[in-house]
């Protein structure tokens, strides 16, 4: 038999690995790289290739890609969104990604991305409130306790210094399966009965449901001066959690407006509603948080460039952990011409 080249090899990260990966680690440490990773990116997002992910749209939920270049490195990102998954006993989010060298096109790294989505999707998100949320905040409500819950109170607890979380979900189950996760981390937790009760005391609210349609997580009188909302479960046409009422009192920082104003919260508004690109924040171009009093909204919906900085971190651990396979994923005949050569040999 003829073994493969060596340029046919991938490095391949199973889900096997990159839970040892990131459990090695540490999931807080991981968490605060993937913020410096993608603040990085951020700065120079001028240099990206940016375009609103490619959404396939069915009843029951959406598959996606979302892919992005730096002009080096080439990064996509396979994810779905299927609120009924779950009732199936199926993940609501699963994802896989890939990167690939621009100079010659070949893949680089291929990894699962389910857990790498929430750990990303959590970074931004820490990252944003580190910009916009009221100084010194101390408790976050959590709204909605899925698969992305802890990630998301872990995150805050790493980066924004949050020592106290409230908890609510409409199935007290998931409330209870992510405290018995969070036990012995470090925050104070309290499971709550209602959202209302969950923002009590709350100076940042994170709503984080899945539902394929438009919700109403939070209505306006809810949202009290001065709190920062990270509004994560908004990110398809049609699905939304915020009251329209909110969104016209608060400061909206976006990633990417051309994709956050199809899948975000501001869908529900004019296509010129005025909004802040987070990126600009980071740079100094824009302005975050002005005063105490001020709602300040992070409507985010996920983007690419979170994803290829996610990418880059993993391919950067590679060679220092040893946690991956290599895939014969790559026809790479020795004449670059034999291609038919090369699999009539193979028999
Ligand atoms: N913005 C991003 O970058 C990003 C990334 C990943 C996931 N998401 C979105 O985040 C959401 C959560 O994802 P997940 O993987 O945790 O989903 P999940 O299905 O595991 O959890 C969602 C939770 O929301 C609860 N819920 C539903 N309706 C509710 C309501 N009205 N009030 C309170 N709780 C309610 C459900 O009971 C469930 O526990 C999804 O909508 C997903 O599309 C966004």
């Amino acid at each position: 038999m003829n073994l493969p080249s060596k340029q046919a090899y991938v490095p391949f990260v199973s889900v096997d690995n990159m839970m040892k990966l990131v459990l090695q680690i540490g999931v807080e440490r991981v968490l605060a790289d993937l913020v410096g990773e993608i603040e990085d990116d951020f700065r120079r997002w001028p240099k990206f290739d940016k375009t609103p992910r490619v959404a396939s749209h069915s009843d029951v939920g959406v598959i996606e890609l979302m892919p992005t270049s730096d002009g080096e490195t080439y990064g996509f990102k396979y994810v779905n969104g299927h609120p009924s998954n779950m009732k199936k006993g199926l993940q609501t989010v699963t994802a896989f990604g890939l990167l690939a060298d621009v100079g010659t096109g070949y893949p680089i790294l291929l990894t699962e991305m389910t857990i790498l989505t929430a750990l990303r999707t959590a970074a931004t998100s820490a990252m944003a409130a580190k910009w916009l949320a009221p100084k010194g905040a101390k408790v976050m409500a959590l709204i909605g306790n899925g698969a992305q819950s802890e990630f998301q109170a872990l995150a805050f607890k790493a980066i924004c210094g949050i020592e106290e979380i409230r908890l609510y979900d409409v199935d007290a189950q998931a409330t209870a399966k992510c405290m018995a996760n969070l036990e012995g981390r470090g925050i104070t937790l309290t499971a709550c009965k209602t959202p209302q009760e969950a923002i009590e005391g709350a100076q940042i609210i994170t709503t984080v449901t899945a539902d394929k349609q438009y919700a109403t997580i939070l209505t306006d009188n809810m949202v009290g001066a001065g709190v920062h909302i990270n509004a994560i479960g908004g990110d398809c046409p049609g699905k939304t959690e915020l009251h329209r009422d909110i969104l016209l009192r608060s400061s909206i920082f976006v990633e990417y407006p051309p994709q956050t104003r199809i899948e975000g919260e501001i869908q529900q508004m004019e296509a010129d509603h005025p909004v802040t690109e987070l990126w600009q924040v980071i740079t100094g171009e824009g302005q975050g948080r002005k005063s105490p009093t001020e709602v300040t909204l992070f409507d985010s919906v996920g983007f690419a460039i979170e994803d290829f900085s996610a990418l880059r971190y993993i391919h950067g651990k590679l060679a220092e952990t040893g946690l991956f396979e290599q895939l014969d994923m790559i026809a790479d005949p020795d004449d670059p011409r034999d291609l038919f050569g090369m699999l009539l040999r193979s028999a």
